[in-house]
């Protein structure tokens, strides 16, 4: 196994691992020491079948059900299909997945089964710099507040079943340690979050974006530009990523979606 760094500040390309394999301790133990380290981990020319592919997200932690049932690849629940054709819009806005989970997503991993010839790509921004390059009173101010979520409410098509199971309202710290790295990362859903504790719901939005708009510059992001048969896993316990729409959408922009389970975020 090779570990080379794509960027500056998060993303590292990872050669020498076959996913369609089953992995060994030493491999598992360093894989999520890597995706703590670097924040996000890329394999290249992966051809996996959706069993294939569980087995291999499993090394990062236990898949979980996605609430978007409506996606959910026949046959395979606990794979999500990010497919325009289906109804969906890229997810544009800067995000961590699922905090509205008591133990949200330690990671989401993704494969690229169609890639368009341009554009589509997915950045990450590292959280963990981000909270870093604050000035220190406004941590101490951060370090104290939390966010309380639900599911997103703009999205129409989300199922009745889906809102009763997970939209009840689940409350999180905005600075989380990471469980691996020990390191803190600025943490919120901007859609997700109703409001920021002692905030008005307009305040907090206003707030969150102002905090996206400060700290997510280019020299925090590593931008993933797709090639078929790669596979991408984000640390949701410290990053935020996007989507990017800027594609022909007469092409096909296929993505597999596995997110695994992590610890229930924590200030230390
Ligand atoms: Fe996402």
């Amino acid at each position: 196994m090779k570990i080379t760094p794509l960027h500056p500040s998060l993303g590292a390309e990872v050669a020498g691992v076959d996913l369609s394999r089953p992995i060994d301790d030493a491999t598992r133990q360093a894989l999520t020491r890597a995706l703590g380290d670097h924040l996000a981990l890329v394999f290249h020319d992966q051809s996996l079948t959706p069993a294939q592919y569980l087995a291999a997200a499993s090394v990062f932690g236990p898949p979980m059900e996605q609430h978007y049932s409506q996606h959910h690849m026949p046959d395979f629940p606990l794979i999500g299909m990010i497919w325009h054709r289906n109804g969906q819009q890229p997810a544009e806005q800067w995000h961590t997945d699922h905090t509205n989970r008591e133990r949200p997503p330690a990671a989401t991993i993704l494969y690229g089964v169609e890639i368009p010839s341009a554009g589509g790509g997915t950045s990450v921004a590292n959280m963990r710099a981000a909270y870093a390059a604050l000035p220190a009173e406004e941590r101490g101010r951060l370090d104290s507040l939390t966010t309380f979520n639900t599911l997103d409410s703009g999205k129409a098509d989300t199922r009745q079943e889906d809102r009763e199971k997970y939209g009840k309202p689940i409350e999180h710290p905005m600075v989380r340690t990471h469980p691996v790295h020990g390191s803190r990362a600025v943490y919120f859903h901007i859609s997700k979050a109703t409001h920021i504790s002692g905030m008005t719901p307009e305040a907090s939005r206003a707030y969150m974006r102002d905090l996206i708009d400060r700290t997510i510059q280019p020299e925090v992001t590593y931008h993933h530009a797709w090639r078929k048969g790669d596979v991408l896993v984000i640390d949701d316990r410290a990053t935020m990523h996007r989507a990017h729409g800027d594609y022909d959408r007469s092409q096909s922009r296929v993505l597999w979606r596995i997110i695994v389970e992590g610890d229930r975020p924590r200030f230390v």
